[in-house]
């Protein structure tokens, strides 16, 4: 599609139900990398029970026949454009046959049905069913599917479909063949087919209600000692979603299939999850802690997925975050469940606020349900997922978790089987709460994070303590005007000598609670809290009850003091976080002129924190320590000076480094014993702050703790440490940093998963020599564009991860992105339109950066035949 013919949005107005419903869809595979033939048998029946035209989806594929009642069809009673296949005068009821056929090796863009590494599978969300075959690729048409896949013995062994194995032979040639049968209906964007040379995981899972469930996992021999991680983390999901939301699974078998090229991190197709192995794989020596909880996190997942999308799905793409908003949600609570409450809350909150908020601030803010979009693929977004499980956190909070529960329960007995609306959603809540939730619906349709304002006023003599709250939400692209929220603020108040004080507003009777819900429905609104002997400070915005920027008018003090007494261990952190923010701001504001320090009140804030770390959570210690990430500091800037930023953010780990090193060494050593090298969460809690505290150390004094870092990584055996200590050694760039990375790719270069943390590491080193090692990354003979998770590890990493590389001041940075966009839009374009969101932030550099930035978006917008992905992300971060 050239640029002059701009495609033209999809707009949730515009909704109509389909014409017609299939009641079964018997799917033939004959597979062949170069011509797989698919055979599709549909039984139609028209809503309407009258004759009508059917415009059927199909993209790249070749039409070999058609008939309709075994009666072939002439060229004139079928039209084929590039989209679609359409058939004029389809009978009320009858039988369309349609033979087609793809290209399994040549499709780059992992969308329908492709080639990983000799595997074949499907990805079929949002759009990639009409890649394999004519059919209504909608949500809300739903189906029996009835599938035959037939292949070669020696290369695919392994055939797999949604749902239950019903037969399969051997036939002539060395070919053979599978039958699936799926008894549940399903939209096209849960069907799955994988096919090949793959090794097996086994296990089994008793649902409470009795019922044995074979539980498979599938992925190359080479990578099947890895998977016992991923097994065990299924059965505590299927255990816990019995337990939490009496939810049992619904088939007897349950497989995960891991493949190496996958443009997202899994997909919960029914009974046949596809993952990527990023998201599947984990072993002590070659994963991170990070990754175990990745994998734990996305393999719950996609099996909560199994209510929160597949029994109950999605009536249009608009409705995405009814099912990943909410699923979301539950793998928070599950994992919320499994670790520490505290830390996982601070991790999730961290990511809303340094991505989400920065999107929501940005040209492509959108509601969490858009009201058109150009490419649904583009809306995959933190906004959709990570807001969206805020929206449903805060029904939680307001609800009560009882009758949340009775609220999930009333939605799936409702809508089990159908294709629903968000509005179905937040009813099911209203009715069992009986509360009005209409301004709530706001939420669903206004862009942009809302801020919360709050002024206190204490009264000494009745004693009595008011806050005022106003609300207010910027505008965003489209949409000037806003109106006021319903805003659930969970408050606490500490008193002076620390304690928690009893929480009475006034006109009520005391009840004793010392943590409460306020709730904030208009522009403006006060309470007052009552019974108060002297002024406590308030902890507001508790476990962040509302995805909002919180201004107060909270002092220094009053923050140490919250640091030190509040119950809330949110709050605690968020107080030295404000802390620690404050400072760097104007640390910022004043370089270079002055040398930027950390205040003596922090130091000595962190110092304490580590003192008393060995009674505490040692990943809550660690958090509470680290600085507020990059992006959030840049959100509160007015322009991002990338190098101010640079020095001020090195100078205070340096400083800290240097006058903790006292406590932070005695906290290395003591997490060092602690770390008993197991994946309990209280040895990967040591571990955490084990290396915070080598981090802290090593860039404070790098000559002194350089041979701590080297002897780490030589001497552990796991991969946290490594890592940790290779990427501290390589970001000083001392004299171990290099051959220690080339020891690192000599140890691991045959684990795809590893060497994309090697090049990952590299391409997140902050200096300005960024763009000439990317370069030279791209040249590595292990670098391919093909490879989703490889173009991730190296350029995401470098775009938006790498400040001062990235935004270098002649554009290197720049021009190196845009030119790989460029390459890889014709490839995979949704990969590389999503590389391509960097650009959209264009506007909080100064004048010199905004306008490299604008030009390159301009290049990429003039490319000719540019997808609709990248066409629609360049021209609305343009707009
Ligand atoms: N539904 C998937 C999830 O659980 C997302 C996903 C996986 C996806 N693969 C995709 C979305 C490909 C679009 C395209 O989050
Ligand atoms: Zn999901």
């Amino acid at each position: 599609m050239s640029p002059t013919t701009h495609p033209e949005p999809i707009r949730l107005a515009d909704y109509r139900p389909p014409v017609c419903e299939f009641e079964e869809i018997s799917l033939d595979f004959v597979l062949d990398p170069d011509v797989t033939t698919v055979t599709s048998r549909l039984k139609v029946k028209t809503r309407s029970g009258a004759p009508e035209t059917l415009a059927l989806d199909g993209r790249e594929l070749t039409l070999k026949s058609i008939k309709i009642d075994d009666r072939p069809l002439g060229r004139d009673e079928f039209q084929v454009d590039r989209e679609h296949l359409t058939l004029i005068d389809v009978p009320s009821t009858c039988l369309i046959e349609i033979v087609t056929t793809i290209a399994p090796r040549l499709n780059s863009a992992l969308m329908g049905l492709y080639l990983s590494n000799g595997i074949y599978c499907t990805q079929c969300e949002a759009e990639g069913f009409r890649r394999i075959t004519y059919f209504l690729d909608r949500p809300d048409v739903m189906t029996r599917y009835k599938v035959r896949i037939e292949a070669d013995l020696a290369s695919c062994p392994v055939l797999l479909s949604n749902g239950n194995p019903v037969g399969g032979g051997k036939l002539a040639n060395g070919r053979h063949f599978a039958l699936w049968e799926d008894p549940f209906r399903k939209p096209a964007y849960l069907f799955a087919l994988v096919a090949g040379d793959l090794a097996c995981l086994e296990d089994h899972h008793v649902t409470r209600s009795g019922r044995r469930v074979a539980l498979k996992l599938y992925a190359d021999s080479a990578a099947i000692d890895q998977c016992a991680h991923a097994m065990d983390s299924l059965k505590r999901s299927m255990r816990w979603d019995e337990d939490a939301y009496g939810l049992e699974y619904d088939l007897d078998l349950f497989q995960i299939v891991g493949v190496g090229d996958f443009n997202f991190g899994a997909m919960e197709n029914k009974g046949l999850n596809i993952f990527n192995t990023s998201a599947l794989l984990a072993r002590t020596d070659t994963s991170t802690d990070g990754d175990f909880q990745q994998v734990e996190r996305i393999v719950a997942h996609e099996y909560f997925h199994n209510w929160s999308g597949d029994r109950v799905t999605c009536r249009d793409w608009f409705q995405l975050t009814l099912k990943e908003g909410l699923t979301v949600f539950r793998d928070q609570q599950f994992s919320s469940d499994m670790h520490s409450a505290a830390v996982k809350r601070i991790a999730d909150v961290m990511l809303l606020r340094e991505t989400q908020f920065a999107e929501d601030a940005g040209p492509l803010a959108h509601p969490i349900r858009p009201e058109s979009y150009v490419e649904i693929n583009n809306f995959y977004t933190r906004t959709v997922y990570e807001k969206g499980a805020e929206v449903v956190r805060m029904l939680h909070t307001l609800l009560g978790a009882e009758l949340f529960r009775k609220g999930i329960d009333l939605y799936f007995a409702r809508h089990d089987g159908s294709a629903v609306t968000c509005e179905d959603f937040v009813q099911a809540m209203a009715d069992v709460s009986g509360r009005d939730l209409r301004r709530f619906m706001r939420w669903y349709s206004q862009a942009g994070t809302p801020e919360v304002r709050v002024t206190r006023e204490f009264d000494s003599s009745t004693g009595s303590l008011t806050l005022e709250f106003t609300q207010s939400t910027p505008p965003t692209p489209g949409q000037q005007a806003k109106l006021p929220l319903h805003i659930p603020i969970r408050v606490g108040l500490v008193g002076r000598d620390g304690q928690a004080l009893p929480l009475q507003l006034a006109g009520e009777n005391a009840k004793g609670e010392t943590a409460r819900v306020l709730e904030l429905t208009e522009e403006r609104q006060s309470f007052t809290f009552v019974g108060l002997d002297a002024a406590p400070v308030p902890s507001i915005l508790r476990g962040f009850s509302a995805p909002v920027r919180l201004r107060s008018d909270l002092t220094k003090d009053d923050l140490l003091h919250l640091l030190k007494h509040d119950e809330d261990a949110f709050n605690r952190w968020e107080a030295a976080q404000s802390l620690a923010a404050e400072a760097i701001v104007q640390a910022i504001r004043m370089s270079p002129q002055r040398q930027p320090v950390p205040d003596a009140d922090l130091i000595q804030a962190y110092s304490r924190l580590l003192e008393g770390s060995i009674e505490q959570d040692h990943a809550f210690v660690a958090r509470t320590l680290s600085l507020p990430g990059r992006s959030f500091i840049a959100q509160q800037l007015s322009v991002i000076d990338v190098d101010a930023m640079h020095r001020v953010f090195k100078t205070f780990q340096e400083t800290i480094g240097r006058e903790l090193e006292a406590p932070l060494l005695a906290a290395y050593r003591s997490m060092a014993r602690i770390d008993d090298g197991s994946t309990r969460t209280a040895a990967m809690a040591a571990r955490t702050l084990k290396n915070a505290a080598l981090a802290y150390l090593v860039i404070g004094q790098p000559a002194k703790f350089e041979p701590l870092a080297v002897s780490q990584y030589r001497q552990s055996s796991m991969m946290t440490d490594r890592l940790s200590a290779l990427r501290i050694l390589a970001e000083i760039d001392g004299a171990a940093g290099a051959s220690l990375l080339e020891d690192f790719y000599g140890r691991w270069q045959n684990e795809p998963l590893v060497v994309n943390k090697w090049f990952a590491l590299q391409a997140g080193i902050e200096d300005y020599k960024s763009p000439e090692r990317v370069e030279a990354l791209m040249q590595h003979p292990a670098f391919t564009l093909a490879n989703p998770n490889r173009v991730r590890a190296l350029l995401g990493t470098f775009s938006m991860a790498n400040l001062i590389g990235f935004h270098r001041e002649d554009g290197a940075g720049y021009r190196l992105l845009a030119d790989k966009v460029i390459e890889l839009d014709s490839k995979n374009a949704q990969v590389a339109a999503r590389l391509l969101t960097t650009f959209g932030r264009w506007r909080r550099f100064d004048l010199h950066r905004q306008q490299m930035m604008k030009s390159q978006l301009e290049r990429i917008l003039a490319v000719p035949g540019l997808s609709r992905d990248s066409y629609e992300i360049a021209s609305k971060s343009l707009g």
